[in-house]
């Protein structure tokens, strides 16, 4: 099997960070966010991995190499314009070729292995087999309709969900996937969904299962989100990599990257960039920080990058 992680958004719900670095490559708990996805998929015994990269292109590359470092063989293929997870998909087409294949948003972190659901969807020969977990809140995702362990209808985003089953960023999908992409539309905002292609396989009559996942799931794509996740990665305490240099009191969920300076009262539930050079007089509290940041008095809930000229607050 194969696999193609999904990373050319543009991300701009962390910006002004990700104009400098990629989403993907984003640190949490001092490593790189795609590593993690590589660990998964490596659980599943895939190598050969596609990246479907877009405007910084040239910035994964040159960060990735041919993933030699951590055990994969990297592609990079690149998306024009980020219009949907349909159609970053299909620019992977020629390098999956016949294969079965595992469809990862780059931007997305789990608790736990993925083998077994790996192991079942080689087995079962269907055309696609979707990873989807119980939420309280469904009608924030694409909602699954499932009758026994097939998904009988899928449904982006529903006001009133008929089931809490949220399609949860990883699909496994069979060479019946590749016919349905070029006939998609683009659904009511402007994207081409992954979604919209499995209902086509749905309504083609093709054998289309859930594997429910009762692991953690977390995406990285917000603030709050990222530091959600970095706090799962770390456990809730402080990581300051060994070339970072620090005055401070460090609190909980504190994260310093490498060469980072940081002079501050107190930091917690933050993350400081790698290479960032950050003076605040008061305290730090729910922020992620990068590049030269001077600040009198206290950060609250920002993600902040001198010279950007753009300030996010959640
Ligand atoms: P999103 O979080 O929907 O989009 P984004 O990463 O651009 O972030 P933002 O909304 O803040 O601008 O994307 C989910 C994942 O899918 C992410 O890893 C990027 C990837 N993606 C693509 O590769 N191509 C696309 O066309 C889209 C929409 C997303």
């Amino acid at each position: 099997m194969k696999g193609v992680v999904l990373a050319a958004g543009k991300g701009t719900r962390l910006y002004p960070i990700t104009h400098s670095i990629p989403k993907p490559l984003l640190p949490l708990a001092n490593r790189p966010t795609l590593y993690y996805a590589f660990d998964r998929l490596k659980e599943m015994g895939v190598r050969d991995i596609c990246i479907v990269v877009g405007e910084m292109e040239q910035q994964m590359r040159d960060f990735l190499g041919d993933g030699s470092a951590q055990e994969v063989n990297l592609t990079f293929v690149r998306q024009t314009e980020p219009k949907g997870l349909a159609h970053a998909v299909g620019f992977a087409k020629n390098f999956v070729g016949g294969d079965p294949f595992v469809l990862y948003l780059g931007d997305a972190i789990y608790g736990s292995s993925f083998k077994s659901y790996a192991d079942r969807f080689l087995a079962s020969g269907c055309a696609n087999l979707n990873i989807v977990k119980a939420v309280d809140d469904p009608s924030r995702f694409g909602v699954a309709n499932v009758e026994g362990d097939r998904i009988v209808k899928l449904v982006e985003k529903p006001k009133n969900p008929e089931s809490n089953l949220a399609m949860a960023g990883m699909y496994f999908f069979g060479p019946q996937i590749w016919s349905v992409l070029p006939d998609l539309a683009p659904s009511a905002r402007g994207e081409y969904e992954i979604t919209d292609a499995i209902q086509v396989l749905i309504d083609q009559g093709q054998t289309v299962l859930a594997g429910v996942y009762d692991g953690v799931w977390f995406d990285t794509g917000t603030l709050d989100s990222f530091l959600e996740t970095s706090a799962f990665l770390t456990g809730g305490n402080s990581l300051v990599d060994p070339t970072a240099e620090v005055t401070g009191i460090l609190g909980k969920g504190a994260v310093i990257g490498e060469r980072a300076r940081l002079k501050c009262a107190s930091i917690t539930d933050s993350v400081v960039m790698p290479g960032a050079d950050v003076v605040v007089t008061g305290s730090i509290q729910h922020a992620i920080l990068a590049g030269r940041v001077r600040r009198d008095g206290s950060v609250e809930n920002q993600i902040l990058q001198e010279g950007s000229g753009v300030e996010v607050a959640s």
